[in-house]
């Protein structure tokens, strides 16, 4: 049997009316991942993280963090997770300090647990000089820096980011996505919605792509790289007549192709750069006979036209 993931959905649905927002959803997310919650505007994003946190009721399906049923079990799970929501709610007259105090006693800690915890948050996320600070008077960034640290106080298992970095300068995405990094090196399993796949799939570990309630798209970064969002990369297609191994193992031999998939008569070879000169070569060494050849070059924006367009 295969582990528990730190996150499993199956068949997930959540219906508003005759409205379907999240459809049949499938999702496995395991430990210390980073995994990249992506698609448009209206994607089912929130929603599902929503239903995840116990924050709203599925209509179907199954949902599961560590093995708890968000909605017969919110309060285990609200123990072992974080959540910094699309718009953070933060006492703006308050300071950032007791701000976190505030969280830490929601979360029953003690006064000096808490004390010595929000000393070293505050400066892990670089605050340390304006925790003393009303948060009314901080920037959206500094805000969302305030809202990861918020977020470890309680130490959770599994922290949910939704649009962590919308609406903040470049600058402030580089720090916010540096803190989600280290959290994850701390064995925390992030999950980190977006609709801004250039800023957040560098720290991605995994991504699915939603979009209109559906899973169109899921792998490893490397592997949707190689597909999709390689920025820059090829996909040749090669037709020949009676593919041999012995042609395969030539063509993953040339230097420069990271992946042979052969499919009847067809060899789907990606890589690096265009290598169909020595693909051809290959092919007519290997005594295949070469029926047509095809490449596709791939990057980011191929995967916006393809999954982000919003309709
Ligand atoms: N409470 C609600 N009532 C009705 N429709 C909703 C509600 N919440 C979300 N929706 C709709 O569900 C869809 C998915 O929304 P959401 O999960 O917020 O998407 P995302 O976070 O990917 O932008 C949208 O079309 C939105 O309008
Ligand atoms: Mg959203």
């Amino acid at each position: 049997m295969r582990e528990q993931g730190v996150i499993e959905t199956e068949e997930l649905v959540k219906t508003y009316g005759k409205f379907i927002a999240v459809d049949k959803l499938n999702l496995r997310v395991d430990e210390g991942e980073v995994f990249g919650f992506l698609g448009p505007n209206g994607a089912g994003k929130t929603t599902t993280i929503l239903m995840l946190l116990g924050l709203t009721e599925p209509t179907s399906g199954k949902a599961r963090i560590c093995g708890f049923d968000p909605t017969r079990e919110p309060l285990k799970v609200k123990r072992i997770t974080g959540y910094l929501p699309e718009k953070v709610g933060f006492y703006e007259d308050l300071t950032a300090r007791e701000n976190l105090d505030y969280t830490a006693a929601l979360n029953g800690l003690s006064r000096e647990v808490a004390s010595r915890k929000i000393d070293e948050l505050v400066d892990m996320v670089g605050l340390s000089e304006m925790a003393g600070h009303k948060v009314g008077t901080f920037s959206h960034g500094m805000k969302q820096r305030l809202g990861i640290a918020d977020v470890m106080i309680k130490d959770p298992k599994v922290a949910f980011f939704d649009e962590p970095t919308a609406g903040i300068d470049p600058e402030g995405i580089e720090q916010v996505l540096t803190l989600i990094t280290n959290m994850a090196k701390q064995k925390v399993t992030v999950v980190l919605s977006s609709h801004q796949l250039q800023q957040v799939q560098k720290i991605c570990t995994r991504v699915g792509i939603l979009s209109k309630g559906h899973l169109v798209a899921e792998g490893s970064v490397d592997q949707l790289g190689r597909e999709a969002i390689g920025g820059g990369k090829f996909r040749v297609e090669v037709q020949v007549s009676e593919p041999t191994s012995k042609l395969v193992k030539s063509i993953k031999s040339i230097k420069g192709v990271i992946n042979v998939e052969s499919s009847g008569d067809l060899l789907l070879i990606s890589c690096g750069k265009d290598l169909r000169p020595q693909i051809a070569r290959a092919v007519v060494d290997s005594e295949c006979l070469l029926v047509q050849m095809k490449i596709e070059e791939y990057g980011l924006d191929d995967v916006y036209m393809k999954y982000f367009r919003e309709s």
